[in-house]
């Protein structure tokens, strides 16, 4: 049986993620792979519907340690139900963000809960992504495109540039803390040209 592979996408808003993530299963798929792709939030019943809940509303809804549980309650619902099936089967898992999301995002944005994020998901996941490719953005391009979508999940959209700019620094650091899993690719640059660079360093990985 093939062997599967769990690869994520990580950035900050508006980077690029879901569209690069969309070409790359067109391209790897006819290069014969058997791929399947993903979200979190979401990407199971259960998760879709606690995405609602942590991406709709206020920015104070939810504190940050709430935040961790909600997030990591949805991942979990999703490894059980989504991911590990399809890498069981052989397939290649392609994910739009994962836990280092979580390390990011409830981690650093409001005080350093690094250390929780952390235990918790070695209590409840306890399983780290094969590759992750990181899109590297301008966190005022970033911000502006994902603004210019229009959406109700905006959560976290609001709470500004400042947010973009130390996610933008912290995924930089993640990446050298991940060395063995992380490719840190240019998002300045056309969606063709982007999904080409993407589309070498995924087949790289596999091959
Ligand atoms: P993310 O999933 O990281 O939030 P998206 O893939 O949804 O990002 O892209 C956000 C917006 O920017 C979309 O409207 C998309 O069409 C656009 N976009 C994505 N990549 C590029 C690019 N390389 N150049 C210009 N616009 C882009
Ligand atoms: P996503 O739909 O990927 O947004 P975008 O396309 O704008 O990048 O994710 C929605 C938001 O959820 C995003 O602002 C980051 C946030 N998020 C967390 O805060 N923690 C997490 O663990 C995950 C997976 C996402």
């Amino acid at each position: 049986m093939a062997r599967g592979a769990f690869i994520t996408f990580e950035g900050i808003d508006g980077s690029g993620k879901s569209t690069q993530l969309l070409r790359l299963a067109e391209a790897l798929k006819e290069d014969g792979y058997d791929v399947i792709t993903t979200r979190e939030p979401g990407g199971s019943e259960g998760a879709e519907e606690i995405r609602a809940l942590v991406l709709e509303g206020a920015t104070d809804r939810w504190s940050a340690e709430t935040e961790i549980l909600l997030f990591t309650a949805a991942r979990r619902d999703h490894m059980e139900r989504t991911i590990l099936p399809a890498l069981a089967a052989g397939k290649i898992v392609l994910c739009d963000r994962f836990a280092d999301s979580t390390r990011m995002y409830q981690g650093l944005s409001r005080g350093d809960l690094r250390a929780l994020v952390d235990q918790l998901h070695d209590l409840m996941i306890g399983r780290e992504p094969d590759l992750t490719v990181l899109i590297d953005m301008d966190p005022a391009v970033g911000l502006a495109r994902a603004k210019g979508r229009q959406t109700a999940e905006e959560r976290f959209e609001d709470f500004g540039q400042d947010l973009q700019t130390k996610m933008r620094a912290g995924f930089l650091a993640l990446s050298e803390e991940f060395a063995d899993r992380y490719r840190v690719l240019d998002g300045n640059r056309s969606m063709d040209d982007v999904a080409l660079d993407v589309h070498k360093t995924v087949r790289a990985y596999l091959a």
